[in-house]
């Protein structure tokens, strides 16, 4: 396999089972246009995060790292009615365009951001009572990935999903002495495993953001 046909796999799955959306397609082009990374997750992975989202009947969602809010819309989407996401943002400038993507989605008064250092938020949700959430999705800055995780697992309750994004980064979770990326990846993985209260897994991912994965961690009742 190439990067090439991964990509090209990724977009027939999108033109099938994504659909042509002028919300979606809207928050890329901004993010574009504004200068964000290109380092959203892709359709066929939103998607997921969506059915994951809608088939646990979710009704409050986290999310650590919004970008530009392209997997923001995709969790806001498919909340139960009344359900709230909020998601965590450390650099106003993508909040900014992260706000305009959801508005234009129609689902900006279903979504809360924080802007700021998500370890400085997590926190204040904690002694605010927000929790607990059903779902929370991480996607940030990956060296505080196993923080991350232990305060998803902290702000959830039996039953709760947790999904990682990036954590095999074209394999280099292997590599002991990795950058801090990989080393994100290797804690977290030392997390999960070390943690009694959850029951989790993780896959791999090929398509248009290469080779990588989700972990996925189910709280235990
Ligand atoms: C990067 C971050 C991501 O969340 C991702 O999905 C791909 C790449 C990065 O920081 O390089
Ligand atoms: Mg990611």
């Amino acid at each position: 396999g190439s990067s090439e046909s991964w990509s090209a796999v990724d977009a027939y799955i999108a033109e099938r089972l994504v659909k042509a959306d002028a919300a979606l397609e809207g928050a890329l082009a901004a993010n574009a246009a504004a200068g964000l990374p290109a380092i959203d997750v892709s359709a066929a992975q939103g998607k997921l995060l969506h059915l994951l989202a809608r088939s646990i009947g979710a009704r409050k969602i986290l999310e650590v790292g919004a970008l530009g809010g392209y997997s923001t819309i995709f969790l806001a989407r498919a909340l139960a009615e009344g359900g709230r996401v909020v998601t965590l943002e450390l650099e106003q400038r993508n909040a900014d365009v992260a706000a305009a993507n959801l508005e234009r989605a129609g689902v900006r008064d279903r979504v809360e951001i924080r802007v700021g250092p998500a370890l400085d938020a997590l926190p204040k949700l904690e002694s605010e009572g927000a929790g607990p959430f059903d779902l929370a999705f991480i996607d940030a800055d990956k060296p505080n990935n196993a923080n991350y995780f232990r305060w998803a697992l902290k702000l959830s309750r039996p039953g709760s999903l947790i999904i990682v994004d990036n954590v095999v980064r074209e394999g280099t979770v292997l590599d002991a002495q990795g950058d801090a990326m990989a080393q994100g990846a290797r804690a977290l993985f030392d997390a999960m495993s070390a943690e009694p209260r959850v029951t989790a897994t993780a896959i791999q991912t090929v398509g248009s953001k290469g080779w990588d994965g989700f972990a996925i961690a189910l709280v235990n009742s």
